[in-house]
């Protein structure tokens, strides 16, 4: 896999000259001859902007895979929410209500609008946004709820959708780790009014930068479409009644999207696999807790992800250079929103913030073996033998709300 990757595009060669050979990096986007083939085809097209048979396949095979009527191709994901955010009529004077623990993308789309972001909680299990929080925060302001299906795990759109009938709520999902994640066999993208997905290099599919929206509403698929473009009516060219934007995606980036869409299954299957892979090698470690996947969802694992806690003799921020002086990369959690210059409150979220200082990506390209896997839940286990690290004390508090779980895994 790696050599024919190396073969194929010449800039991954020159990029891993500068790292070890054996370095497992946090993700590889995989493309191969489909991905080159399709490119190849639109440049030669001439249609290299975004007008091209390769915008309009993509988009129906998106939404053919997510089971919905619409999908509306954007520049990136965080254009993508904020075209969906606009296109609702949210704005200012209204309030969101988004999960703590999620990338800036999500709230920053609310704020572009106008619009003020509100922070919920998540839960302790699942790290997607806790329902009974959103309760507690919905006030007269309050248009919509954004859950995020944070890191592949679905966000409970069975409690979010009563929520929102109840209190005339609007539920845009931030879809953009979960592409093929499930509820009840239904997949994320067609479980609230809208959803929007990303399609950077590390995301499941990748097109470079790209995003999609997904939608059942054919007037407000119809309306992103319009402002996504300049607000130019199709019928009325050079007319803008309001003012849109460009957030169109290219036919090149298109092009690479509709080649990994004939992979996507395959991906999803082999995250799958790899998340098996973790859940047997990290088994039993103390303090290393492993991902859940709450009954009747299915979890995408689009980045596998452990919590690092007592009696694990290291901090997960001692953990992330040891790894790395190992040659296996890893990432830390997200900061919770509340606790970011921006959106910084007196009281951040507890659980937000508990999984964000014991949370820790572990590698999760789709391309990686069994034999990496088996290294890395090695390389952890040597590591929580309990020895005395002279730099790498734990900082995590006894009270920590997560450090008494065990998450069940259902795979
Ligand atoms: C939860 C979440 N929302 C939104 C985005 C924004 O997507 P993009 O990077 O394509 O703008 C990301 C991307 O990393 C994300 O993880």
């Amino acid at each position: 896999m790696q050599t024919q990757q190396l073969s194929l595009f010449p800039y991954l060669e020159a990029e891993s000259a500068t790292r070890p050979p054996d370095f497992i990096p946090i993700y590889e986007p995989w493309l191969g001859r489909r991905e080159e083939q399709y490119v190849l085809d639109a440049l030669r097209s001439g249609w290299i902007s975004s007008l091209g048979k390769y915008v309009t396949r993509f988009e129906q095979q998106f939404a053919a895979f997510c089971g919905v009527q619409h999908a509306v191709s954007a520049s990136n994901g965080t254009t993508a929410l904020h075209l969906a955010l606009h296109a609702l009529g949210i704005g200012a004077g209204d309030e969101v209500i988004v999960p703590a623990l999620t990338f800036i993308a999500s709230a920053n789309a609310v704020s572009y609008t106008g619009a003020t972001p509100v922070f919920a909680d998540v839960d302790p299990i699942t790290w997607c946004i806790d329902p009974a929080d959103v309760a507690r925060r919905i006030t007269p302001r309050t248009r919509a709820v954004m859950p995020v299906h944070l890191y592949g795990h679905p966000a409970p759109m069975d409690a979010l959708n009563s929520l929102a009938e109840r209190y005339n709520l609007i539920v845009v999902e931030d879809a953009a780790e979960a592409h093929g994640a499930q509820v009840h066999g239904r997949r994320v993208g067609g479980l609230g009014r809208i959803a929007a997905f990303s399609f950077y290099a590390n995301k499941t599919i990748t097109t470079g930068e790209g995003g999609m929206l997904t939608t059942d509403d054919g007037a407000l698929a119809a309306r992103c479409r319009m402002l996504r473009d300049h607000a130019m009516p199709p019928e009325k060219r050079y007319w803008h009644d309001e003012i849109g934007f460009n957030y169109r995606m290219t036919n090149l980036q298109a092009a690479v999207g509709v080649a990994q869409m004939e992979r996507l299954e395959e991906f999803i299957e082999r995250k799958r696999q790899i998340a098996r892979w973790y859940c047997a090698g990290l088994a039993e470690i103390p303090g290393v807790i492993l991902p859940a996947e709450a009954a009747g969802y299915t979890n995408i694992y689009w980045m596998f992800s452990v919590l690092v806690d007592a009696p694990f003799p290291l901090s997960r921020d001692a953990l992330i250079p040891a790894l790395r002086e190992r040659g296996i990369d890893s990432r830390p959690f997200f900061h919770p929103m509340d606790t970011l210059p921006p959106y910084r409150a007196a009281q951040p979220r507890s659980v937000s913030l508990a999984l964000s200082r014991t949370g820790l990506n572990l590698p999760s390209s789709p391309s990686l073996t069994e034999d990496q896997i088996a290294h890395i839940c090695a390389t952890i286990r040597s590591l929580s033998a309990p020895v005395q690290h002279a730099n790498g004390a734990r900082q995590t508090s006894p009270q920590s709300p997560i450090s008494n779980l065990q998450s069940p895994i259902a795979l």
